[in-house]
């Protein structure tokens, strides 16, 4: 369904974010049919370039980062021919008059301003618009991650756009609330009566939530050892996951119900301190060793310096409440792991009683996997008799439903569907302010332990599922991490 007329005013037009998935995806929708004419994409950022020069790095950009096949001529020249440039400084007065000129063709549309740039030019910017009048009846603000770097400084990063946007105009992008099968978890327990009456402590032993990535520092030392994978991935991404798993049916998709059950399950989790951290989270950093079949450094010769920065956090988790009680929710996370596999396992309780011979085989219990990536989909392992006459020999097998498999399309990038909820003003899929800061509130308190305690990372070698610690975090309950397949 095509969207409303739009000017998508990009901050850091010549960043990578910008290049690698913001013009991809808008790319992908206009093939898609979604945009309605007049739509405009604005690239603003410090470098002096003309509309022209833009045009030209960006059908670079798409070049280099749309898949084998997608790069259609016609398609491209259309997309380029509604490309602006204007160059702004946001610390300085300079060039939003002319911002402010070009988007007064547009005083109709919807105007999203996208803040591909560093946290630290947000108030700038924000007040930059506010200052130029550029702020319409339709005007969203979209920003990204990191959204501070603990509760502080994300109360001061809210209270800045707060000062300028109201919180319904304010987008807070977390990518993996656009995963395909993030938002399948919904579909999967709110769609079919089958799941949601053992979506509890009744019938569910643990959860688990992998993010494994091959991928190491990619050249962001910079950001990333001064974040770490708990800021990185855990405050955010991990938490909004761990949020669609657990949280109460929402009575309707609206966004404010579902991110008023997001909030609650944050305020539910079971607080780490200093008392607790070291038996419930587990830090690692990864040595030398191995990814896709070649030699790799260990993070500190890549980073060419000393760290305690961890590359890796596994952590057993409680979600405090009715439904879950008693429930451990084991995430892990990190970089130069075996593979790049991210996925939801949920493991459902044993059989209270077996009425088979021994040598029927072992009854393992149910589990459901929700692979987020790669080959999207779902899997529901039952245990079922093997064919044949031996007898009663019990087996576990799966329900398998793979996505690209039972449909015969092109599985979108997670901007796509979130750089189009802007424009149709749906903030389902967005984090709320009081859910970025109930994120750091729980979070905050870890990193303080870790530093009181002085809690080591813990070397685990490049290519392998992360240090032995974090095997025995979840091995001394009596149980194993779902080996991804
Ligand atoms: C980003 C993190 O938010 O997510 C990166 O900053 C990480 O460190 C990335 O690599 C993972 O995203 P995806 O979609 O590749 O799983």
């Amino acid at each position: 369904i095509p969207v409303e007329p739009f000017d998508y005013v990009v901050f850091g037009a010549t960043g990578d974010l910008t290049e690698r998935k913001l013009l991809p995806a808008l790319y992908h929708r206009q093939i898609a049919g979604q945009f309605t004419e007049p739509t405009r994409i604005i690239g603003c950022s410090r470098s002096e370039l003309t509309s022209d020069d833009f045009r030209k790095h960006a059908q670079k950009a798409l070049k280099e980062h749309l898949k084998r096949g997608e790069y259609d001529d016609d398609q491209v020249a259309k997309f380029l021919a509604r490309i602006e440039y204007v160059p702004v400084d946001a610390t300085t007065n300079k060039g939003w008059d002319a911002l402010k000129k070009m988007l007064d063709d547009g005083k109709e549309r919807v105007r999203a301003f996208y803040l591909a740039v560093a946290p630290s030019i947000f108030g700038p910017i924000c007040d930059g618009v506010r200052d130029h009048k550029l702020i319409t009846k339709h005007t969203r603000i979209v920003v990204e991650k990191p959204l501070g770097r603990d509760l502080e400084s994300a109360l001061a990063l809210n209270n800045m756009i707060g000062k300028v946007f109201h919180e319904e105009q304010v987008f807070r992008i977390d990518h993996y609330l656009g995963k395909e099968t993030v938002q399948n978890l919904m579909a999967l327990r709110f769609a079919n009566a089958l799941y949601e009456p053992l979506w509890n402590a009744n019938h569910i032993d643990h959860v688990q939530i992998t993010v494994g990535e091959e991928v190491g520092l990619e050249g962001r030392a910079g950001y990333y050892d001064k974040s770490g994978a708990l800021r990185d991935m855990v405050q955010n991404h991990i938490l909004n996951v761990l949020c669609m798993v657990a949280m109460e049916t929402p009575y309707s998709m609206d966004s404010e119900a579902v991110r008023d059950e997001k909030l609650k399950v944050l305020r539910s989790l079971k607080p780490i301190n200093a008392d607790n951290a070291g038996y419930l989270t587990v830090r690692g950093q990864y040595r030398a060793g191995a990814s896709k079949g070649g030699p790799v450094k260990g993070y500190l010769e890549e980073l060419g310096d000393e760290s305690n920065t961890e590359t890796f956090v596994a952590i057993k988790a409680e979600v405090e409440n009715w439904r879950w009680a008693g429930v451990p929710f084991y995430i892990r996370t990190g970089k130069r792991l075996a593979s790049r596999v991210s996925e939801i396992v949920i493991t459902f309780k044993q059989i209270p009683h077996s009425i088979f011979e021994p040598n029927a085989g072992r009854i393992s219990s149910n589990q459901l996997v929700l692979r987020l990536q790669p080959d999207e989909g779902v899997k529901q392992w039952l245990m079922i008799k093997s064919p044949g006459p031996g007898g009663m020999r019990l087996r576990q097998v799966a329900l398998d439903m793979s996505f690209a498999q039972a449909f015969d399309v092109r599985n979108p990038d997670a901007y796509e569907r979130l750089l189009l909820d802007v424009i149709r003003d749906n903030q389902t899929l967005f984090m709320r302010r009081d859910e970025v800061e109930e994120a750091w509130k729980w979070v905050d308190p870890i990193l303080k332990a870790w530093d009181e305690t002085s809690q080591p990372v813990q070397g685990y070698t490049a290519g392998t599922w992360g240090p032995s610690k974090a095997i025995a975090l979840i091995e001394r309950d009596g149980r194993t991490w779902h080996e991804p397949q």
